[in-house]
C-alpha cells in the first residue's frame, strides 16, 4: 500500500533542469561516504542483468522513448532507474516495495519479484541501483531517507 502510494504520487513531469544544476553546482560539500558495498553491488548487479536490464535498460538508463508517455493501454512505460527519472525519490523502503509487489493494480507492467527473487536479492539490486547515482542526487536521496526514518 505504501508504494502503491508513493508511486502514485510520483509526478511524471519533467524535472526542472534547474534542480540538477542547483545541486551540482555545491563543490563545497564533504566527501560522501555512501557506505555502500561493493560486492553485495556486484551481486545486485547480475540480479540486474539477468531480469531488469531487458524493461530498465543497461545501468538504468532506461529505453528508447518517453517514459512519462503512457502507452496506448495507458500504462506508463518503464522509467530509468539511474539519476534522470524519479526513482532518487523514494527511500529503501519504497523501493523494496516498489520491487516487492510490481505496479500499483492497473497502472504500469513492472512486475511483482515477490518469491521470484529473495529478499536478499532485492537488496542487492537495490545496492547497485543506488550505485548508478550521482554524488549530488545520492546526497539528496539520503537526506530524504532520513527524514524518512523519523516518521
Ligand atoms: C516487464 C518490464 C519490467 C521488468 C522486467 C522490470 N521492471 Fe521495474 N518497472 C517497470 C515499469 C513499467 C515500471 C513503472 C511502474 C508504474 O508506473 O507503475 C517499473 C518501475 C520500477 C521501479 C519504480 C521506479 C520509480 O521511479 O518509482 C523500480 C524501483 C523498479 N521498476 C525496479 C525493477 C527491478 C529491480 C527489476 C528487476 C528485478 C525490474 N524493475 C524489472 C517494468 C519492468
Amino acid at each position: 500500500m505504501l508504494a502503491a502510494l508513493a508511486l502514485g504520487a510520483c509526478d511524471k513531469s519533467p524535472e526542472p533542469a534547474q534542480t540538477h544544476e542547483a545541486v551540482a553546482s555545491g563543490s563545497d560539500v564533504a566527501p560522501l561516504d555512501r557506505n555502500l558495498d561493493p560486492a553485495q553491488i556486484a551481486r545486485g548487479l547480475a540480479v540486474y542483468k539477468q531480469h531488469c536490464v531487458e524493461c530498465h535498460g543497461v545501468a538504468g538508463t532506461g529505453l528508447p522513448g518517453d517514459w512519462r508517455v503512457r502507452d496506448a493501454e495507458g500504462k506508463y512505460p518503464p522509467p530509468p532507474l539511474d539519476d534522470s527519472a524519479h526513482v532518487w525519490h523514494h527511500p529503501t523502503t519504497v523501493l523494496l516495495e516498489a520491487i516487492r509487489d510490481g505496479s500499483p493494480q492497473g497502472e504500469g507492467n513492472m512486475p511483482a519479484w515477490k518469491g521470484r527473487l529473495s529478499e536478499q536479492e532485492m537488496q542487492d539490486v537495490v545496492a547497485y541501483i543506488k550505485s548508478l547515482w550521482s554524488d549530488q542526487v545520492y546526497r539528496l536521496w539520503l537526506k530524504m531517507e532520513q527524514q524518512s526514518r523519523e516518521f
